[in-house]
């Protein structure tokens, strides 16, 4: 019997394949298409193009920004009458430029954000009703200003305890506990149709996600805009199990908001903290105990931070019905803050492309762990 097909179509069929695959579309943003967006955090060098390698790796693999520092209180209103929207407006026409969904962090946060902000002329703390006012002028300008242009905002960042209470901040004591549904209603009003995060750390912890579900379900009876709650992401290699990260999720998800992994990053080295912290005032003393890989991440770390990386996605993917994005913090192992904090001036790699901007293993592993997302 003659065979179906002959031996050179075969080889024919066979090198087209081996062609296919070798042009598979390897970005992360393709990778992903279909169950959420891929964001990354940027700096000014690389949405100003002087970080060209950076730049570039942005508009290939990247369908989201979220503005690493240029967003925040202290540098978008530095005084109390001074706004600097030279930085911010560049960081929003990038976007634009390659059609990403563009991020706003952060409206209302008790870090990076001038002291005046909460004191009067004598350096008394202000009463309730100016800083509301004050509240409200810098979310009605900044969110005002880019109407349309950035989609989506992180309102309220950090501001529960580990406990799950809320936090002591100028913000809670000046204003009191309604200040979170207030820094909601502002943002709603300067901009209807965005979408509005409640941002933290560590809820993927008991009693802090308990804190933040407590408050997602206050401001949802009161019937103020909350649309998503962010999960910074801020990991390391154990914490938080694959077991947490779903729980977590899926606590979220049965609140009727959407999920957002907001800062994804893996710590590969050693550290001191509450696990998950990301309280960036917290320091801890440089000691070269603490600095192992200054010359190289070994090979078996490497391939243990890979797996990792499949397993977060993995999750994220089991939940792309609720998980919107997922938002690296950074885009090399050589920007990311985690190289400075906690400890000063380590050597991390917590990040998919290393140093010279090539993909490492766990970008590998997280283009692999696509495999099984929803038809397009
Ligand atoms: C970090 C930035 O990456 C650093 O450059 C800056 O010095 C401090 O803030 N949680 C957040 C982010 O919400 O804004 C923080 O970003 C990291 C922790």
């Amino acid at each position: 019997m003659k065979p179906i097909l002959s031996a050179p179509v075969l080889l024919a069929v066979a090198a087209t394949m081996l062609l296919v695959r070798a042009q598979a579309p390897v970005t992360l943003k393709e990778a992903y298409r279909g169950a959420f967006l891929i964001g990354a955090a940027v700096n000014a060098a690389q949405f100003t193009g002087q970080d060209a390698r950076g730049s570039a790796l942005v508009k290939t693999h990247f369908n989201s920004i979220t503005p690493e520092n240029v967003l925040k209180w202290e540098n978008i209103h530095p005084r109390l009458d001074t706004y600097a929207f030279d930085l911010p407006d560049k960081y929003v026409a990038f976007g634009e430029e390659n059609q990403m969904l563009i991020v706003g962090h952060c409206l209302v946060w008790h870090n990076q954000i001038p002291g005046e902000v909460f004191r009067d002329a004598r350096g008394n703390l202000v009463k309730r009703k100016v800083l509301l006012k004050r509240m409200r002028d810098h979310i009605h300008m900044v969110v005002g200003r880019y109407k349309g242009r950035i989609k989506s905002w992180d309102v309220v960042n950090e501001a529960l305890n580990d406990d799950g209470t809320l936090r002591q901040t100028l913000w809670l004591r000046i204003i009191g506990p309604d200040y979170i549904a207030k820094a909601f209603k502002c943002a709603h009003e300067a901009d209807p149709h965005a979408e509005l995060t409640y941002n933290d750390y560590s809820l993927e912890n008991e009693p802090k996600r308990n804190g933040a579900i407590a408050l997602v379900e206050r401001l949802k009876a009161r019937g103020i805009p909350i649309t998503s709650v962010g999960l910074q992401g801020h990991d390391n290699l154990a914490w938080p199990s694959a077991d947490e990260e779903d729980r977590t999720i899926r606590a979220f998800a049965e609140l009727g908001v959407n999920v957002i992994i907001s800062e994804l990053d893996v710590d590969v080295l050693p550290t001191e903290l509450t696990e998950g912290s990301a309280d960036v005032n917290a320091h801890v003393n440089a000691d070269p105990s603490l600095n192992p890989y200054v010359s190289g991440l070994p090979d078996g770390v490497q391939q243990t931070l890979a797996r990792r990386y499949a397993e977060l996605f993995g999750v994220f993917l089991r939940h792309h019905e609720v998980v919107r994005r997922v938002t690296l913090w950074g885009v090399t192992d050589g920007d990311s803050w985690r190289n400075d904090w906690p400890v000063k001036g380590r050597t991390n790699y917590p990040l998919l492309f290393d140093r010279k901007g090539q993909p490492k293993l766990a970008f590998e592993a997280v283009i692999g762990a696509s495999a099984g997302r929803p038809a397009n």
